[in-house]
């Protein structure tokens, strides 16, 4: 039997919640499956271990990762830590730390829920964004000097090299390739940024030579966002910078229902090391210990884990069992619904063992 090493790291917040709840359901569909099993260990890294040790995770926390096959994380933040904090302690140090270089956003409308777009329906939205997630302002190159004086100066540096272009570019055509559609828009600023985002075009345009199965344009990132409003249809897989992506993404996940229910994957192409796989949502301490955190992200994110995996059919399996139950209304508040995290656990539980929901 197949066997797969996950390191599971649910954090802070409503981390706990979720996660456990995809242990769940990733028990359950591998248990239908049959064909493989999964080893899970546990992390209790975190903002918690940071009150008690001032870290988020040990000094040797990517040691202990390296061996896993894949990472399946929660959220990480807390009320009373900062957020460079929690996140440069923890979820950066992973990203970059394993050069999990490109971060994959799909974006659909699931049945049953409801997009803020008029009369827009599962097949007027079904995107697959590619983050690049490890340059441009996520760097980390910048300073501040004369602290506190008048003349305090603060640089964040948005860093593009060659290297780091032509692989996400190269990763997003091979996504592009692989979707029905082949189709990649690459999102650019190059009319205000003539640096960095002209090298950008430059490669994008020289990639796509690579490529000549696969069709592509080009969009400024304020226009596209009109054009994922207006022009829904219009748009397959998404090639943007780290910042442009991440702003886009979350439009995209209230164009399709809530941020409840997007799911990411932290990618190392090569596979030389683990990649992370996460809900987008963050801590949500609002409403964190209620009962009613949206598992739903969870859920996708476990399916996009197994992919990895190589698990093609339990990742579908899972992904058919929650749209089920998202057709039949069960529903957490987030979407709507009146439904608890244990409730629409165990209605995707049942429907993956094939019972009625
Ligand atoms: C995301 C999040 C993070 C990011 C935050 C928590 C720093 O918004 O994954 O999209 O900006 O990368
Ligand atoms: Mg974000």
């Amino acid at each position: 039997m197949r066997s797969h090493r996950i390191a599971s790291i649910p954090a802070d917040g409503i981390g706990p919640e979720v996660i456990s709840a995809g242990l769940e359901v990733l028990d359950a569909i591998a248990s239908r499956d049959g064909g493989f099993r999964l080893a899970v260990d546990h992390y209790d890294w975190g903002s918690d271990h940071y009150r008690k040790h001032g870290v988020l995770m040990p000094a040797d926390g990517l040691e202990r990762l390296r061996g896993a096959d894949a990472i399946y994380f929660g959220a990480v933040g807390a009320p009373d830590i900062p957020d460079h904090v929690t996140l440069w302690g923890l979820r950066l140090p992973i990203c970059q730390g394993f050069d999990q270089y490109a971060n994959v956003r799909p974006t659909r409308i699931l049945p049953g829920v409801t997009s803020p777009l008029r009369d827009a329906g599962p097949d007027d939205l079904d995107w697959l964004i590619i983050r690049e997630n490890s340059e441009g302002e996520y760097a980390g190159h910048g300073g501040r000097a004369h602290r506190g004086l008048p003349e305090e100066v603060a640089t964040e540096v948005a860093i593009f090299t060659r290297v780091g272009v032509e692989r996400i570019m190269r990763y997003a055509f091979d996504c592009a390739r692989a979707r029905p559609r082949r189709h990649l828009t690459v999102v650019t600023k190059s009319n205000a940024q003539r640096f960095g985002l002209v090298m950008w075009d430059e490669i994008a345009a020289s990639v796509a030579a690579e490529y000549p199965d696969v069709t592509w344009d080009k969009e400024l990132v304020d226009a596209m966002t009109m054009r994922m409003v207006r022009k829904p249809r219009s748009i397959d897989t998404v090639v943007a910078t780290n910042l442009h992506a991440d702003i886009l993404s979350d439009l995209a996940a209230a164009l399709a229902g809530s941020l409840g229910i997007a799911p990411t994957g932290n990618v190392d192409p090569q596979r030389r090391h683990p990649s992370m796989f996460e809900p987008i949502h963050g801590s949500a301490f609002d409403i964190t210990g209620q009962g009613i955190a949206n598992p739903v992200a969870s859920f996708w994110t476990a399916a996009l884990m197994l992919e990895h995996l190589g698990e093609r059919e339990a990742a579908a399996g899972l992904m058919t069992a929650v749209e089920q139950v998202c057709a039949a209304g069960i529903l957490t508040p987030d979407l709507g619904g009146t439904a608890t995290t244990k409730e629409v656990t165990r209605a995707v539980c049942a429907a993956i063992r094939g019972a009625n929901t």
